[in-house]
């Protein structure tokens, strides 16, 4: 049942679920270490773990209580602190930031009030807050920072502060997997117009033409990466594009990020805990030139969004998008490797309940896909409700990442979900998987 169906006493459940279900994330996050590794700044690329709290909570502030509650601002000169554009994450520590314990208060104070606003809001009568979706729009929010932070706690050096159970090893039959899948070419739905939680980019619904393409099955894994770079692939400036190369040079790069020689093999350290590269699973910590280079050794290349989107939402049976590979029900625990229930991604061929109908494996979960294509608007776009979650973005700087990982909450994952980064980024949980054209009429 969508939010659309929903009777209004549900919606207000279901509300209050998302909401606390992120507070919960996010006291984890900011609660497993000491003081001094919440205000320290772990990596320039990232913002102290203390600034994505009060963040979080200004935003709720902003939006709940001051848009839908029409609530006074509690301390409005601390606005500017917690504005994402007017000071880089590079920045953000030398600033008068709110410390731990009243972050943490200040946190508590507006959720606190949130929740009265949240029993008394009509959930249908303007846009905003139709079918909820402010609100769902702030549950996101804070499960987008929560991953944010979980970047920032692979980045932190020391000792391990987090701790999960592996995920599944692969299915039975993984082993037997196709390495590749028919995509069939032909028009199809993209984005949606029904989705009510979905954010502006994923809108509106249009038809795309897709000519038929092969997709790997699952995303590419360590040992296939390695083969890479035993190939001497990171030497090799005829797999890589112009800018790639010169970014492959000046950075040094020669591995995956976290990753190091150990012997004969290679190690890679995982939020505190150094281990062997295990073989079977997604490749992670890759930035999209490697991810196109690997592409290109291979002999293939990245898919392109809309390939991407309808590997995991066309279904040729009744010739219509799903809202998930496997169909229109929430993700479950044996659909996808979401939510940060495990701090790795499983190894490839897991989650078979989880495949798409030409028989995808894990396009949902585990790792961010990089695609080929540019972060645009659909034809249509209208910025909504800020401009500066995704039109600020648009253009050719930043290229589109697909299918969430291991660190996206439920929420904030659908088949029509985009995430977008520069194509140099590797600390993201990011992978890859590769594609190649189908002869027409496949
Ligand atoms: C969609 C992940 C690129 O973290 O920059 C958080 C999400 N927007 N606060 C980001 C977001 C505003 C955004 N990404
Ligand atoms: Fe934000």
């Amino acid at each position: 049942m969508t939010q659309t169906e929903m009777p209004e006493a549900r919606l207000r459940e279901q509300i209050l679920a998302k909401l606390a279900a992120a507070r919960e994330r996010t006291s984890l996050l900011t609660g497993c270490v000491e003081e001094e590794d919440l205000v320290r700044q772990h990596s320039p690329l990232m913002s102290p773990l203390v600034w994505d709290l009060a963040h979080i909570a200004n935003q709720e502030e902003l939006w709940l209580l001051r848009g839908v509650g029409g609530r006074e601002p509690m301390h409005p000169e601390i606005d500017p602190l917690y504005d994402a554009f007017q000071h880089p994450r590079a920045e953000r520590p030398s600033l008068p930031l709110l410390p731990p314990a009243q972050a943490r208060s200040y946190s508590r104070e507006v959720r606190g009030r949130v929740l009265d606003v949240v029993e008394g809001a009509v959930l249908h009568g303007t846009p905003l807050v139709q079918d909820g979706f402010v609100f769902g729009m702030i549950a996101q929010h804070e499960q987008q920072h929560d991953e944010t932070m979980l970047i920032t706690h692979q980045l932190r050096a020391g000792a391990p502060a987090l701790t999960a159970p592996a995920p599944p090893g692969p299915a039975g039959d993984a082993g037997g997997l196709p390495s590749e899948v028919l995509i069939p070419g032909g028009p199809f739905s993209m984005g949606t117009s029904v989705e009510p939680w979905a954010l502006d980019n994923e809108r509106p619904a249009h038809t795309v033409q897709v000519a038929p393409f092969f997709l790997d099955a699952t995303p590419v894994t360590n040992a296939a990466y390695r083969q890479f770079i035993d190939a001497g692939g990171y030497h090799e400036p005829r797999w890589w594009s112009q800018a790639g190369w010169a970014h492959r040079q000046q950075a040094g790069l020669s591995a995956p990020l976290f990753w190091r020689r150990e012997g004969s093999g290679w190690a890679r350290r995982r939020f505190g805990v150094t281990e062997e590269v295990p073989p079977d699973e997604p490749v992670l910590h890759v930035c999209w030139y490697e991810a196109q280079a690997y592409a290109s050794w291979a002999g293939r290349r990245l898919p392109t969004e809309a390939e991407w989107e309808k590997a995991a939402r066309y279904d040729p049976a009744s010739g219509r998008s799903r809202r998930y590979p496997w169909g229109d029900e929430d993700p479950g625990p044996d659909h996808a490797n979401l939510g940060q229930r495990h701090l790795q991604p499983a190894p490839a061929g897991s989650y078979p309940a989880g495949a798409a109908p030409s028989g995808a494996r894990q396009l949902i979960g585990d790792v961010w896909e990089w695609t080929a294509s540019d972060f645009l608007p659909y034809p249509g776009f209208a910025a909504w409700p800020y401009r500066e979650y995704s039109e600020v973005f648009f253009g050719g700087e930043y290229k589109v990442l697909r299918g969430g990982s291991f660190a996206v909450d439920p929420v904030a994952c659908r088949g029509t979900f985009r995430n977008w980064d520069y194509p140099v980024r590797r600390q993201i949980f990011a992978g890859f998987r590769t594609a190649r054209d189908a002869p027409a009429g496949a």
